[in-house]
């Protein structure tokens, strides 16, 4: 099988069990290692089933011949840097490189309304922080991607939400994208395969611009915290009640604006949290998904009680159209 072209082969069959799965990994890491040999590689770890997925398959096939490089951008989900850090280096023994790098971001971001311009330098600054990490590492002769092949069917193969498509020229490494053709369920299936967790496996699409783009308008620092807050409180009732399995997209969002409130017999001023739950096959359409009210009120009760700042709830139930599954 030729792993290197981008067109799926008619008679590739699809991974449909573990069995399968487990002949693909062991085809690819003959493969990589026959493409890598001693040399060195580099991957963006976000800790999205992609990338993640593709960094089980290199610590596999060539160890610490790999480099990880996992950016916090300030604005991924509570708990996800620190889990990045313990499946890949703590359990997988894998050369992981983290950069803390949340307050260039959100120094960069003050004061900024406009979504796109929001995104935009989200991502600019994501290649100019992975950039200054490879400048400091010797002899990488590979840049690894997770492009899947809906990215090559989507785009001319660089995946369209992915940040490191922008290297400089003196940076341009040989790419290695071991998923490329495969589908996101059969990157699931090679994920388990790999011993990856279920809830890395499985996750929720989160997108590149993370919660950012839920941190409404100009993002500051308590807004962000409550977007965070809120979201973990959402994720936690959602596993306690199996909605995790079921619902394709839940989160919260913090609009810009304030709303009285009373707390404590006195009036408070506070920010509202945006409950966003969505059922989609292919996020080009969406149905808000059906919540039980007793885990609605749930909700209410503890966000407004456990996030500072917050003193209301709001449930979106907008279909997608008209509106739009995020809310920038
Ligand atoms: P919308 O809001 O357009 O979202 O209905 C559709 C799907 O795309 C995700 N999304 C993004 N993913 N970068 C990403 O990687 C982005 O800028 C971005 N914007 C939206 C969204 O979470 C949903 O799954």
């Amino acid at each position: 099988m030729d792993f290197n072209s981008n067109k799926r082969p008619e008679t590739m069959e699809r991974i449909t069990t573990p069995a399968l799965a487990n002949a693909f990994v062991e085809a690819q890491l003959s493969a990589l290692r026959e493409q890598i040999g001693d040399r060195k590689v580099l991957l963006a770890l976000s800790g999205g089933v992609d990338s993640s997925v593709v960094a089980a398959l290199l610590i596999q096939a060539v160890g610490k011949q790999l480099t990880c490089v996992h950016v916090n951008h300030g604005l991924l989900r509570k708990g996800e840097p620190e889990q990045v850090i313990e499946v890949f280096q703590g359990q997988m023994n894998a050369n992981l490189v983290y950069v803390d790098a949340a307050d260039r971001f959100l120094d960069k971001l003050a004061g900024v309304a406009d979504p796109e311009e929001k995104r935009h330098i989200i991502g600019a600054e994501f290649i100019r922080v992975f950039e200054e990490e490879a400048r400091k590492l010797d002899g990488i002769s590979f840049l690894a991607q997770g492009t899947i092949y809906p990215d090559i069917l989507e785009s001319d193969g660089v995946k369209a939400h992915h940040n490191v498509g922008g290297l400089p020229e003196d940076l341009k490494f040989e790419l290695v994208e071991p998923i490329k053709l495969l589908y996101k369920d059969e990157v699931r299936m090679v994920g388990k395969a790999l011993g990856l967790p279920d809830n890395m496996v499985y996750r929720q699409p989160f997108p590149g611009p993370g919660l950012g783009v839920r941190c409404v308008g100009a993002i500051t620092r308590e807004r962000l915290e409550a977007v965070r807050e809120s979201d973990a409180i959402l994720r936690e009732e959602f596993a306690k009640h199996g909605l995790d399995e079921k619902v394709w997209q839940y989160f919260t969002v913090v609009p810009d604006f304030k709303s009285t409130g009373i707390r404590n017999g006195k009036r408070s001023y506070d920010w509202p949290v945006v409950i966003r739950a969505v059922n989609t096959v292919d996020a080009v359409t969406a149905q808000p998904a059906e919540l039980n009210f007793a885990l609605v009120q749930k909700l209410v009760a503890r966000i407004t009680a456990e996030v500072p700042g917050v003193n209301r709830v709001l449930w979106d139930v907008t279909p997608k159209p008209s509106a739009t599954i995020e809310w920038e």
